[in-house]
Protein backbone atom coordinates (compact mmCIF):
# COMPACT_ATOMS: atom_id res chain seq x y z
CA UNK A 1 0.00 0.00 0.00
CA UNK A 2 1.40 3.62 -0.61
CA UNK A 3 0.53 6.92 0.85
CA UNK A 4 -1.04 9.46 -1.21
CA UNK A 5 1.61 12.52 -1.47
CA UNK A 6 -1.52 14.97 -1.51
CA UNK A 7 -2.61 13.46 2.11
CA UNK A 8 0.47 13.74 3.30
CA UNK A 9 1.37 17.43 1.96
CA UNK A 10 -1.93 18.49 3.62
CA UNK A 11 -0.16 18.21 6.80
CA UNK A 12 2.11 20.60 6.13
CA UNK A 13 3.13 23.51 8.18
CA UNK A 14 1.76 26.93 6.97
CA UNK A 15 4.86 28.90 6.53
CA UNK A 16 5.80 33.28 6.69
CA UNK A 17 5.42 35.63 4.09
CA UNK A 18 9.05 35.57 3.69
CA UNK A 19 9.34 31.69 3.21
CA UNK A 20 6.00 31.84 0.66
CA UNK A 21 7.32 35.00 -1.25
CA UNK A 22 10.56 33.42 -1.57
CA UNK A 23 8.71 29.72 -2.56
CA UNK A 24 6.99 31.85 -5.53
CA UNK A 25 10.09 33.80 -6.53
CA UNK A 26 11.55 30.12 -6.44
CA UNK A 27 8.88 28.68 -8.91
CA UNK A 28 8.75 31.85 -11.37
CA UNK A 29 12.38 31.68 -11.89
CA UNK A 30 13.06 28.36 -11.95
CA UNK A 31 15.11 28.43 -9.12
CA UNK A 32 15.56 24.59 -7.33
CA UNK A 33 14.86 24.73 -3.56
CA UNK A 34 14.22 21.62 -1.62
CA UNK A 35 10.39 20.03 -1.89
CA UNK A 36 8.30 20.88 1.10
CA UNK A 37 7.90 17.12 2.68
CA UNK A 38 11.34 16.89 2.28
CA UNK A 39 12.44 19.50 3.83
CA UNK A 40 9.68 19.34 6.76
CA UNK A 41 11.50 15.62 7.17
CA UNK A 42 15.24 17.40 7.27
CA UNK A 43 14.27 19.94 9.81
CA UNK A 44 12.47 17.23 12.04
CA UNK A 45 15.68 15.08 12.16
CA UNK A 46 17.34 18.29 12.90
CA UNK A 47 15.34 18.96 16.16
CA UNK A 48 16.55 15.28 16.92
CA UNK A 49 19.69 15.47 16.33
CA UNK A 50 20.66 19.24 17.93
CA UNK A 51 23.57 19.85 15.48
CA UNK A 52 25.15 23.21 16.67
CA UNK A 53 27.34 24.00 13.55
CA UNK A 54 25.47 22.98 10.04
CA UNK A 55 27.37 23.54 7.18
CA UNK A 56 25.05 24.02 3.61
CA UNK A 57 26.73 22.83 0.20
CA UNK A 58 24.19 24.90 -2.31
CA UNK A 59 22.81 28.06 -0.69
CA UNK A 60 20.81 28.85 -3.91
CA UNK A 61 18.09 31.65 -2.82
CA UNK A 62 18.85 31.05 0.85
CA UNK A 63 15.50 29.17 1.41
CA UNK A 64 16.64 26.11 3.20
CA UNK A 65 19.12 27.40 5.07
CA UNK A 66 16.38 30.21 6.33
CA UNK A 67 14.20 27.34 6.95
CA UNK A 68 16.76 25.11 9.24
CA UNK A 69 17.79 28.56 11.10
CA UNK A 70 13.86 28.87 12.30
CA UNK A 71 13.89 25.10 13.09
CA UNK A 72 16.68 25.27 15.50
CA UNK A 73 17.22 29.20 16.61
CA UNK A 74 20.32 27.87 18.76
CA UNK A 75 22.69 26.58 15.36
CA UNK A 76 24.90 28.58 13.20
CA UNK A 77 24.31 27.83 9.43
CA UNK A 78 27.34 28.15 6.88
CA UNK A 79 25.83 27.81 3.76
CA UNK A 80 28.11 27.97 0.10
CA UNK A 81 26.86 29.14 -3.04
CA UNK A 82 28.84 29.46 -6.10
CA UNK A 83 26.00 31.40 -8.72
CA UNK A 84 26.75 35.47 -7.72
CA UNK A 85 23.37 36.61 -8.72
CA UNK A 86 22.00 33.88 -6.04
CA UNK A 87 24.19 35.12 -3.23
CA UNK A 88 23.45 38.16 -3.82
CA UNK A 89 19.55 37.31 -3.51
CA UNK A 90 19.83 34.86 -0.92
CA UNK A 91 21.80 37.98 1.14
CA UNK A 92 18.74 39.91 0.48
CA UNK A 93 16.45 37.58 1.75
CA UNK A 94 18.51 35.95 4.52
CA UNK A 95 18.35 39.97 5.53
CA UNK A 96 15.18 40.62 5.36
CA UNK A 97 14.58 37.19 7.50
CA UNK A 98 14.39 36.49 11.56
CA UNK A 99 17.55 34.27 11.79
CA UNK A 100 20.09 36.67 9.67
CA UNK A 101 22.89 36.74 12.62
CA UNK A 102 22.60 32.70 12.92
CA UNK A 103 23.34 32.10 8.86
CA UNK A 104 26.79 33.42 7.40
CA UNK A 105 26.85 32.96 3.08
CA UNK A 106 30.45 32.35 1.33
CA UNK A 107 30.64 32.55 -2.14
CA UNK A 108 32.22 30.59 -4.06
CA UNK A 109 32.41 26.69 -5.68
CA UNK A 110 32.18 24.45 -2.58
CA UNK A 111 35.08 22.81 -4.21
CA UNK A 112 37.82 25.75 -4.26
CA UNK A 113 36.58 27.55 -0.97
CA UNK A 114 38.30 27.76 2.03
CA UNK A 115 36.10 27.17 4.69
CA UNK A 116 38.38 27.54 8.24
CA UNK A 117 40.03 23.83 8.75
CA UNK A 118 39.47 23.93 12.25
CA UNK A 119 35.78 24.41 11.94
CA UNK A 120 33.47 20.97 12.62
CA UNK A 121 30.18 20.62 11.32
CA UNK A 122 28.00 18.39 13.35
CA UNK A 123 25.60 18.24 10.40
CA UNK A 124 26.62 18.70 6.54
CA UNK A 125 23.45 19.20 3.95
CA UNK A 126 24.47 18.74 0.58
CA UNK A 127 22.63 19.87 -2.16
CA UNK A 128 24.49 21.22 -5.03
CA UNK A 129 25.90 19.48 -8.51
CA UNK A 130 24.51 16.19 -8.60
CA UNK A 131 27.62 14.85 -10.12
CA UNK A 132 30.42 16.13 -7.84
CA UNK A 133 28.58 14.62 -4.33
CA UNK A 134 31.87 12.37 -3.66
CA UNK A 135 33.93 14.98 -4.17
CA UNK A 136 31.72 17.25 -1.67
CA UNK A 137 31.89 14.64 0.15
CA UNK A 138 35.40 13.65 0.54
CA UNK A 139 36.38 17.68 0.90
CA UNK A 140 33.46 18.00 3.79
CA UNK A 141 33.18 15.16 5.80
CA UNK A 142 36.83 15.24 7.67
CA UNK A 143 35.32 18.35 9.16
CA UNK A 144 32.48 16.39 10.62
CA UNK A 145 32.62 14.79 13.88
CA UNK A 146 32.19 11.15 14.96
CA UNK A 147 28.06 10.88 15.65
CA UNK A 148 27.47 14.35 13.35
CA UNK A 149 25.57 13.68 9.95
CA UNK A 150 25.39 13.99 6.56
CA UNK A 151 22.27 14.95 4.47
CA UNK A 152 22.50 14.80 0.92
CA UNK A 153 19.32 15.87 -1.09
CA UNK A 154 18.59 14.36 -4.72
CA UNK A 155 19.46 11.20 -4.90
CA UNK A 156 16.83 9.98 -7.30
CA UNK A 157 17.60 12.83 -9.54
CA UNK A 158 13.84 13.21 -10.64
CA UNK A 159 13.58 9.46 -11.47
CA UNK A 160 17.02 9.30 -13.48
CA UNK A 161 18.68 7.35 -10.93
CA UNK A 162 16.50 4.32 -11.51
CA UNK A 163 16.46 3.88 -15.64
CA UNK A 164 18.89 1.78 -17.33
CA UNK A 165 21.85 4.17 -18.53
CA UNK A 166 20.87 4.17 -22.41
CA UNK A 167 17.82 5.98 -21.43
CA UNK A 168 19.41 8.68 -19.89
CA UNK A 169 19.51 11.76 -21.43
CA UNK A 170 23.19 11.76 -23.05
CA UNK A 171 24.00 14.62 -21.55
CA UNK A 172 23.19 13.64 -18.17
CA UNK A 173 24.48 10.35 -18.42
CA UNK A 174 27.83 11.25 -16.57
CA UNK A 175 26.15 13.01 -13.94
CA UNK A 176 23.66 10.10 -12.88
CA UNK A 177 26.68 7.78 -13.60
CA UNK A 178 28.65 9.76 -10.90
CA UNK A 179 25.59 9.40 -8.74
CA UNK A 180 25.25 6.42 -8.30
CA UNK A 181 28.78 5.10 -7.72
CA UNK A 182 28.23 7.91 -5.00
CA UNK A 183 25.34 5.63 -3.81
CA UNK A 184 26.91 2.50 -4.12
CA UNK A 185 30.35 4.06 -2.35
CA UNK A 186 28.66 5.75 0.86
CA UNK A 187 26.08 2.79 1.11
CA UNK A 188 29.15 0.11 1.84
CA UNK A 189 31.62 2.70 3.56
CA UNK A 190 33.01 1.39 7.14
CA UNK A 191 32.89 4.69 8.73
CA UNK A 192 29.17 5.70 7.64
CA UNK A 193 25.59 4.47 8.77
CA UNK A 194 23.23 6.02 5.59
CA UNK A 195 19.88 5.40 4.83
CA UNK A 196 17.40 6.39 2.42
CA UNK A 197 14.76 8.31 3.21
CA UNK A 198 12.37 8.44 0.10
CA UNK A 199 10.62 12.02 0.23
CA UNK A 200 10.68 14.61 -2.10
CA UNK A 201 13.51 14.27 -4.66
CA UNK A 202 15.30 11.53 -2.42
CA UNK A 203 17.18 12.25 0.88
CA UNK A 204 20.18 10.50 1.97
CA UNK A 205 21.12 10.47 6.03
CA UNK A 206 24.66 9.34 6.82
CA UNK A 207 25.39 8.89 10.67
CA UNK A 208 29.38 9.20 11.11
CA UNK A 209 30.29 6.57 13.16
C1 LIG B 1 19.22 22.77 -5.49
S1 LIG B 1 19.97 24.33 -5.35
C2 LIG B 1 20.08 24.56 -3.61
C3 LIG B 1 18.75 24.75 -2.98
C4 LIG B 1 18.78 25.16 -1.53
N1 LIG B 1 19.58 24.25 -0.73
C5 LIG B 1 17.36 25.19 -0.99
O1 LIG B 1 16.77 24.10 -0.84
O2 LIG B 1 16.85 26.29 -0.75
C6 LIG B 1 21.64 23.97 -5.75
C7 LIG B 1 22.56 25.18 -5.72
O3 LIG B 1 23.89 24.71 -5.65
C8 LIG B 1 24.71 25.60 -6.35
N2 LIG B 1 25.96 24.87 -6.66
C9 LIG B 1 26.13 23.86 -7.56
N3 LIG B 1 27.40 23.43 -7.51
C10 LIG B 1 28.04 24.19 -6.59
C11 LIG B 1 29.38 24.22 -6.12
N4 LIG B 1 30.32 23.39 -6.62
N5 LIG B 1 29.69 25.11 -5.16
C12 LIG B 1 28.75 25.96 -4.66
N6 LIG B 1 27.48 25.98 -5.09
C13 LIG B 1 27.12 25.10 -6.03
C14 LIG B 1 23.89 25.98 -7.57
O4 LIG B 1 24.33 27.21 -8.12
C15 LIG B 1 22.49 26.05 -6.97
O5 LIG B 1 22.12 27.37 -6.61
Amino acid sequence: MEFSDTYIESFIQPRNDLLIEMETFARDNHVPIMQLPAIDVLNQILRIQKPSNILEIGTAIGYSAIRMALTLPKSNIVTIERDADRVVLARDFIARSEVANQITVIEGDALEVDVDSKSTFDAVFIDAAKGQYMRFFEKYSPLVPSGGVLYIDNMYMHGLSDLNLKDVPRRKRTMIRNLRNFADWIMNHDEYDCTFFPVGDGLLICLKR
